[in-house]
């Protein structure tokens, strides 16, 4: 499907954008492991998460939608059904790397992920290494892609210095240290800290420590249950995002997104766009903070011009989904714009270093790629042109926003990609514009 985004006048009005796909996915997989049945209110209904209701039904649990909630029955720790077919990720990273975490203390079962062409790109060694440490076994294709076989073992504790500052590594090591006495993650640099959130409410004994210069060390023992009653989803930060580019690009608009989720290792970007001199008003969580909650705010962006900024390694994962944004807000800021140290760029739905940057120069930027991430000169204006989407719902949503903001308009090729993570993202432009 393609879809043309033309310049459009200034944004208005206020938006509810689409419920965070990152804590539903986990509100999903923890609402599967846990002993009692969990109520989930605001789930996201898109497709990454829909696979992960499609995957847990294949292990077992029990799905029902009641009064607008999710209630998902689970059958514990250790309740998880062998499936005797592949568990389909479809495009999902998140469920692909988190759902092994469970999967691989199922003593003596085995599971078969799969997903589409882009999942089957996206390297699983960095989850399977830590497991086999844990003492899973794991067989993947050409050891280290989808499709992939966890044959469920009694996994011991480890210490785990990560290689590289993965939220979605970090989430699959503590998931499965739920089943150890003691299990440890060392990160480097500070990343998304839901799975942390959601576990600590739910009773499992976790402690966290921030290490110089940053980044935190987190432990994890065994808990004998998870209990969940409710779990509020808030609104996607990194779908928001591209409500928030478009506001602050379109001259004269005024935006209000509300219900807005703000935890702190999710609003990098925001940060960075303070910097650049944006104006984004809200009550954010103030950095370090930790807890049960995810906290919420409603965020009020009006557009305003923009400088360059440099975005180094500790900053990345913390905005991680938002760096393809920031090479747009650099095509129209004065000055340079650099992203370094984002390699894991590369490993994303698409290669989202190669993506953003040909994608943007096919509409007249002046970008580059460097090994680890791209430097951008703006020249405060972006000519417009086609752009391909390339399966990678982040860079539909990218092009669109580009469009809305060039001189001639954009077109993009396979805009239905964006059902992956923000299905009425067109619909919700269309009444603002
Ligand atoms: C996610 C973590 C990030 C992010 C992805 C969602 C998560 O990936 O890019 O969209 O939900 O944990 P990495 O942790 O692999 O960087």
């Amino acid at each position: 499907m393609n879809v043309r985004f033309e310049p459009s006048g200034p944004l208005r009005g206020t938006i509810r954008p689409p419920a965070d796909k990152s804590i539903s996915h986990r509100a999903a997989i923890i609402g599967a492991m846990a002993s009692e049945p969990v109520r989930i209110r605001n789930y996201l209904d898109a497709a990454d998460t829909n696979a992960t209701l499609a995957a847990i039904r294949v292990l077992g649990a029990v799905v029902e939608v009641q009064a607008e909630e999710l209630v998902i029955r689970g059958g514990g720790l250790l309740g998880a059904q062998e499936s005797p077919g592949v568990i389909d990720v479809g495009n999902a990273g998140t469920l692909m790397r988190l759902l092994p975490g469970w999967l691989a203390f199922q003593s003596g079962m085995s599971f078969t992920l799969d997903g589409d062409a882009s999942i089957r790109r996206r390297p699983i060694d960095r989850i399977a290494e830590p497991l086999r440490l844990m003492g899973a076994r794991i067989d993947a294709h050409q050891g280290r892609f989808s499709p992939f076989t966890v044959h469920g073992e009694h996994l011991h504790g480890i210490d785990y210095d990560m290689p590289v500052a993965s939220a979605q590594v970090k989430s699959c090591i503590l998931i499965a240290g739920l089943s150890t006495p003691r299990t440890a993650v060392i990160e480097r640099a500070p990343s998304r800290d839901h799975t942390e959130r959601i576990v600590l409410r739910a009773g499992a004994p976790i402690t966290r420590e921030p290490i110089e210069p940053s980044g935190y060390h987190t432990t994890i023992g065994d808990a004998d249950e998870l209990e969940l009653e409710t779990i509020d989803v808030p609104g996607d930060l990194s779908s928001a995002a591209f409500l928030i580019a478009a506001g602050i690009l379109v001259r004269g608009s005024r935006l209000v997104l509300e219900g807005v989720g703000v935890n702190w290792t999710r609003t990098g970007f925001l940060r960075i766009l303070d910097r650049m001199g944006a104006i984004v008003v809200g009550d954010l969580e103030p950095v370090g903070a930790f807890g049960t909650e995810e906290p919420v705010a409603d965020l009020d962006v009006s557009s305003g011009p923009l400088t360059g900024t440099v975005v180094e390694a500790d900053e990345v994962p913390l905005a991680i989904d938002e760096l393809p944004l920031v090479a747009l807000l650099g095509c129209f800021a004065e000055g340079e714009t650099a992203v370094r140290g984002a390699s894991e760029l590369r490993v994303k739905e698409s290669d989202r270093i190669a993506s953003v940057v040909e994608g943007l120069a096919g509409l007249g930027a002046d970008i580059e790629a460097t090994d680890e991430g791209f430097v951008v000169r703006g020249t405060g204006a972006l000519r417009g042109g086609a752009l391909d989407a390339r399966g990678d719902h982040r860079l539909a949503m990218l092009g669109a926003v580009a469009g809305l903001a060039s001189r001639e308009g954009v077109e993009v090729l396979g805009m239905g990609a964006a059902a992956v993570s923000y299905p009425g993202f067109a619909d919700d432009v269309a009444r603002l514009t």
